[in-house]
């Protein structure tokens, strides 16, 4: 018998970390076991492509950035993209999944991926397949489980960012703003902001008033500080606002691609405060390169108590991170709703105390 691993959605640090864990757990116990990667996510289950993986294969790979499998974000089996006479139609492939399961002799699929991956993993599970799930992001947004891996090394990117943008900001006296990702969630930006020093932060969660930010400003020209720092999360938006969308992938199942509010946000700072302003996208930065420590041991926990799950007979269930230890939770509860900043949290009751503006005040 043999065991799939795939990694699906976008891709983040510690996704090899994860298959290494898995790959050097199932070895040891389960030394006959085949093990298979499918390869570019759902896409190679659907075309059965993969690669047999032995402990060979997982050499140097903890602190190795990306996935070795490969990814992607708009493959779906339940609704994979097909082109029809130049038209874009969904179909159901789903049957075609659970075949090359069956010809693979796969006993259970590791889905180390964030929510759509997860939902995917939920469907094919009711359709008998047995799957265990690992959570990932860096958009920490899962609400099953306190962290995922690769929210800390964004978090580190974007905190770097901050503190080279501190040094321009203060010579040139410029307000810099600095657009970091986290889709509908401002986890990465609350994050940086408070690690890397920010005046004001900006998070999907709390609609921002534009007086408010300018005044924010204002008050600290009015004290000499002629520069300011800038986190905006690129779900944020003004109040009475929309979101900005950057562009549609339309073959996605969630096709809008958030990014824009930076430019937007600093062209409105420099007419109001009368300072030069500049805009940072860091964009894919925060998912590329290797995973900090807390996200190496992470994954590799993430990967080892995967499969003493299954090998304890449990299947149809996320590994995750609660209260500082490795448990599980049902796949169903994993994927029921996005993990938001609570806005009464107490890093924005911290981050208050401090000065920092979210531009409600
Ligand atoms: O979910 C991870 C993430 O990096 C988001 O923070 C971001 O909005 C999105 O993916 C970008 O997607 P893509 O790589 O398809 O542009």
């Amino acid at each position: 018998m043999a065991v799939g691993i795939l990694t699906g959605g976008g891709d983040c640090p510690g996704l090899n970390a994860v298959i290494r864990a898995l790959v050097k757990t199932l070895q040891q116990k389960l030394p006959e076991e085949k093990i298979i990667g499918f390869l570019d996510g759902f896409r190679g289950a659907i075309e059965n492509r993969s690669v047999p993986l032995t402990t060979k294969d997982v050499v140097g790979l903890l602190p190795k950035g990306g996935t070795i499998l490969g990814t992607s974000n708009r493959d779906n089996p339940f609704k994979f993209p097909v082109s029809v006479n130049g038209t874009l139609e969904f179909h159901d492939v789903s049957d075609t999944v659970i075949e090359n399961l069956h010809k693979n002799n796969i006993e259970v699929l590791f889905v180390i991926g964030g929510d759509g991956s997860l939902s995917i993993a939920h469907e094919l599970s009711q359709k008998g397949v047995k799957v265990i799930g690992i959570p990932k992001t860096i958009d920490n947004d899962l609400d099953a489980t306190d962290f995922t891996f690769g929210f800390d090394s964004a978090v580190r990117t974007a905190t770097k960012a901050l503190d080279m943008l501190h040094t321009t900001a203060e010579s040139h006296h410029r307000i810099m703003v600095l657009e970091v990702m986290g889709r509908y969630a401002g986890w990465i930006a609350l994050y940086s902001g408070l690690a890397g020093g920010a005046d004001v932060i900006l998070i999907p969660e709390i609609p921002f008033n534009w007086d408010a930010v300018c005044r924010k400003i204002q008050q600290r020209k009015a004290e000499g500080k002629h520069f300011s720092i800038v986190v905006v999360a690129e779900g944020a938006y003004p109040e009475g606002g929309e979101r900005v969308i950057a562009r549609y992938v339309k073959e996605s199942t969630d096709p809008a691609r958030l990014g824009g509010i930076g430019q937007v946000v600093a062209d409105h700072l420099s007419r109001c405060t009368g300072l030069e302003s500049r805009v940072t996208v860091l964009g894919h930065l925060q998912r590329g390169g290797g995973p900090t420590p807390f996200d190496r041991i992470l994954a590799t926990r993430f990967g080892v108590a995967a499969v003493n799950t299954w090998l304890q007979g449990n299947y149809n269930v996320m590994v995750a991170f609660l209260g500082g230890r490795v448990t599980t939770v049902p796949l169903s509860e994993g994927i029921k709703k996005l993990k938001l900043v609570p806005v009464d949290s107490e890093l924005i009751v911290t981050a208050k105390a401090i000065g920092i503006s979210f531009g409600d005040e």
